[in-house]
């Protein structure tokens, strides 16, 4: 006589009406964030190469993707700026003329409270040199004097309209250098997103091309090492501490793990970006033919949120959220 299991996982899998049943997770468009590169002195969108069906937008083509943001109902979009010129200091992140600035108002005009209009905070795009911070005399990042040029920066966006800033900087005290500056000036209500567990990755190359951005050195002394699972956690605790009202792992899909570890024990929401490496990984495989392009996207989507995003920035947000609303399986 046969000893027959007696327990028979495969029973929930043998259909797909009890599979859709039975999932844990899945995705809503609310939970999704598209990144948006937005560059002076354009007419017409411009591709990025390195990262196909992706563009740079002019600031009048901000209200357009604004309109389309919205009526595929994501959460919000987060915008960068791709500066005409650069210098030392970044002075067009400060300044309220500067390209993420403008972007910011006319984003917040067009949005008119339908989405969450959010701007990354950071000196890379603004800077000569290519880092996120201003040098010292020395040519290592100055921490604290960065700091007050974050301070400015803060305030030129929430003036700007901007409601989520996006603090990408890695900067010690950047959450609180913020949130003070913020108060002081009556922009209470400005939501801090730390981009608290960001690591020094490759998987940014093809973002490097979407500002326009080049790197001299690399960013090993602000940004987390690969091998370093506890420092993210550290960093997302400390970031909470400092008042940031949601913290966010970078990128996503190598570090699930970190991921999965913040979620746990996080007081506040907690997010991931899905980065530019991430993108180009899945759209150049999937145009070699080597993988199925949309079930590689939402199976990377599925994984991100498993491991305890409530939200994810995505490239592929406007698409993803137009799968969910015709009720297609994302994996
Ligand atoms: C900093 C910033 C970067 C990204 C988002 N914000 C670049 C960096 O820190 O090197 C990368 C996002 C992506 O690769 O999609 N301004």
């Amino acid at each position: 006589m046969t000893a027959f299991p007696v327990r028979r996982p495969r029973r929930l899998r043998q259909n797909a009406a009890l599979r859709r049943l039975v999932a844990e997770n899945d995705l809503a468009p609310r939970r999704l964030v598209l990144p948006v590169f937005v560059k002076e002195g354009i007419d017409a969108p411009q591709p990025i190469s390195s990262m196909p069906g992706v563009s740079q937008h002019p600031l009048a083509g901000v209200a357009d993707l604004v309109e389309q943001a919205a009526a595929a109902g994501i959460g919000g979009i987060m915008l960068f700026g791709v500066p005409e010129t650069r210098d030392a200091v970044g002075s067009g992140a400060t300044s309220p003329g500067g390209i993420l600035n403008r972007a910011v108002a006319e984003a917040a005009r067009a949005a008119a409270g339908r989405l969450t209009v959010q701007a990354d905070l950071c000196l890379d795009e603004f800077t000569d040199h290519g880092h996120c911070g201003v040098l010292a005399a020395d040519g290592s990042v100055d921490n604290d004097a960065t700091l007050e040029i974050y301070a400015r920066m803060a305030l030129a966006l929430a003036d700007a309209g901007a409601g989520i800033l996006g603090l990408s900087g890695m900067m010690d005290g950047q959450v609180a250098a913020c949130r003070t500056a913020l108060d002081a000036a009556g922009h209470t209500g400005v939501v801090l997103l730390a981009y608290s567990a960001k690591y020094a990755s490759a998987f940014y190359g093809p973002f490097r091309e979407a500002v326009e951005s080049t790197l001299t050195g690399d960013r090993r002394t602000y940004q987390l090492d690969a091998a370093n699972g506890r420092e993210g956690v550290q960093e997302a605790l400390i970031d909470i501490d400092e008042g940031a009202d949601i913290v966010m792992v970078k990128p996503a899909g190598p570090y699930l793990d970190v991921l999965a570890e913040v979620a746990a024990v996080s007081s506040v929401p907690v997010w991931a970006y899905q980065v530019s490496g991430e993108y180009a990984m899945i759209e150049h495989a999937a145009a070699a033919g080597v993988i199925d392009r949309e079930r590689a996207i939402g199976e990377s989507l599925l994984g991100i949120r498993r491991a305890g995003a409530e939200a994810i920035l995505t490239y592929w947000a406007l698409e993803v959220a137009g799968w969910i609303r015709d009720g297609k399986d994302l994996a």
